[in-house]
């Protein structure tokens, strides 16, 4: 199926970042109080990403890859593995427009990595696009995740980032959330958006120690899951 968003469809959020809409879900990408403040604060900042010596990162909804940059924001150079999903990838010129246009000024938007992504996007269907850079690896695989393998115990980090639970219910199933506790290394952290109680008990569920942490601008909290050492 075609995309059917376009330039038309970006709109700025509260702190100066652009977001796109979905006509889909009926919802933004990113926070509209602000898309990069809340990819910093819930997804960089409530993992701990840029404090892990060799961060891999699952990402569940590539969206508009606003959370890849602000993870290249703080990983710099670093030795970073980034694996994301999505199914529905937007098209080029979006990306390009969303992350500062030609001039590149979004954040992150002039790191190797996402200007290489930039040439090569998108990923194809069913498949995969891969990224390299010195120590970096970017993985986007263009598949309905529910269906996907994922990697067993391999995640120090994922950013679950799908559209809300009541657009897009299917990624915070307790079926679905079990499965991607499964891709957790022990030790390793996810960081959510979305506080809702059924989210939380399905984490828990999942084995998780989840802890509600205070959200950014527009959100009164967020969710932190970390996977006990001692769990496989
Ligand atoms: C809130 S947006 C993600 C924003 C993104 N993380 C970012 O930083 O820009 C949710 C994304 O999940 C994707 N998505 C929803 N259901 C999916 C599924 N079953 N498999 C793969 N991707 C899915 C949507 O297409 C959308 O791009």
């Amino acid at each position: 199926m075609a995309h059917e968003l376009g330039t038309a469809d970006l709109q700025p959020t509260a702190d100066g970042s652009l977001t796109l809409r979905s006509h889909r879900f009926g919802q933004t990408y990113g926070s509209a109080h602000g898309a990069e403040t809340q990819a910093r604060h819930v997804f960089v900042g409530g993992t701990g990403v840029a404090v892990q010596r060799r961060a891999r990162v699952l990402e569940i909804g590539f969206g508009v890859g606003q959370n890849l940059r602000s993870t290249l924001v703080v990983c710099d150079r670093r030795p970073l593995d980034y694996l994301a999903y999505e199914y529905d990838p937007v098209p080029a010129e979006v990306l390009v427009q969303l992350s500062g246009g030609a001039s590149g000024n979004g954040a992150g938007a002039n790191h190797p990595v996402w200007q290489e992504l930039m040439l090569a996007w998108p990923p194809p269907v069913g498949g995969e696009l891969t990224i390299g850079v010195q120590e970096q690896r970017l993985r986007v695989r263009c598949l309905d995740v529910l269906s996907a393998e994922l990697p067993q115990g391999w995640a120090t980090t994922v950013y679950l980032d799908g559209f809300s639970p009541e657009a897009n219910p299917e990624l915070w199933s307790d079926e679905f959330l079990l499965r991607v506790a499964g891709a957790l290394a022990p030790g390793g952290v996810l960081a959510t958006y979305s506080a809702a109680g059924r989210v939380r008990r399905a984490l828990v569920a999942a084995g998780l120690d989840v802890e509600k942490r205070p959200g950014p601008p527009g959100k009164r909290e967020f969710l932190r899951a970390e996977k006990p050492v001692d769990r496989p």
